[in-house]
């Protein structure tokens, strides 16, 4: 065995010695590295600098095919970083000056801060999502993290049953909107159509069985407007309880990978009018 796994929490995340992300990984080593996130389905790696935008991507292709597009889809902006594969997570502008206060592409990355899986609201989902830190601020700004299988695991035998074969609608505007952006335009809407999952499905990495929720989930097909909503309020409330959460504290050259078809993250606030954060994700897709 190369790598080291050492837990972080007592359902699920650890910490990987033994494979730095910067550097080639050999077939058997990367086979450690699947089977540390089939297992703990967050893992985070430590290394003394960011990597480099091609390191990042390197290491982030061998574990499937990646998302590549712009991001966010704001009309008339340019990049930051300049590859299609990685996203700009940072609150950042194309000088590197902070976004301003009512930017749109400030409320976008805001919210982020509602729990959420990464790219449910596309028909071919993400697998992992590798976030890198390239400057991360003195105080909050921690990642929070859910654990799916655990809540599902957790959850009382009424509401597997209630929950068991719905579906639910997931929407990129949804959550926008939710977050506190705009009403989308007709236009914009039309770029991103809502997709269908089921709210409970077998995690491919694991073979266990994990809640698929997310703050893209604009309706359970099938309820009323009200059950929904409340269904969804309740599975939400149950799945994040803080005994299924692990929370990261970044530092600079940080890789957390995490799996999305068994967790939620978010993103915790911090003071992002006065300090730089620079976070940078590729997303593998299934
Ligand atoms: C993401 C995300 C949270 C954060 O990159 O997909 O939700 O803390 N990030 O930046
Ligand atoms: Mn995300």
């Amino acid at each position: 065995m190369t790598i080291t796994a050492r837990p972080l929490h007592p359902l699920f995340a650890a910490e990987l010695s033994g494979i730095d992300l910067r550097r080639p990984v050999d077939a058997a080593t990367l086979a450690e590295f699947i089977a540390a996130m089939n297992k703990y389905a967050v893992c985070v790696v430590h290394h003394d600098r960011p990597l480099t935008n091609e390191e990042h991507i390197a290491f982030s292709s061998l574990l499937g095919p990646m998302e590549r597009g712009d991001s966010p889809k704001v009309k008339g902006t340019d990049k930051r970083v300049p590859h299609p594969e990685i996203i700009d997570q940072s609150n950042l502008d194309e000088f590197g000056e902070i976004y301003d206060d009512a930017d749109r592409r400030m409320i976008y990355k805001r919210a982020n801060r509602q729990w959420h899986t990464d790219m449910s609201f596309y028909a071919v989902r993400a697998t992992y999502s590798l976030l890198s830190a390239h400057m991360v601020p003195p105080q909050g700004a921690d990642t929070e993290l859910a654990d799916m299988r655990a809540a599902w695991d957790a959850l009382p035998a009424a509401m597997k049953a209630r929950v068991e074969g719905l579906t639910a609608e997931h929407s990129y505007w949804h959550s926008r909107k939710t977050g506190g952006g705009p009403d989308p335009t007709e236009e914009e809407r039309r770029t991103r159509p809502s997709v269908r999952w089921p709210l409970v499905h077998v995690h491919p990495g694991s073979g266990r069985k994990a809640l698929y929720i997310a703050s893209h989930i604009e309706r359970i097909n099938g309820l009323s407007e009200a059950e929904s909503r409340d269904l969804l309020a309740d599975l939400m409330d149950f799945a994040t309880q803080p005994r299924f959460v692990f929370a990261h504290r970044w530092r600079l050259g940080d890789v957390l990978i995490w799996d999305n078809l068994c967790t939620m993250h978010r993103a915790t606030p911090f003071d992002d009018q006065r300090y730089r954060r620079d976070m940078r994700r590729t997303t593998v897709r299934e």
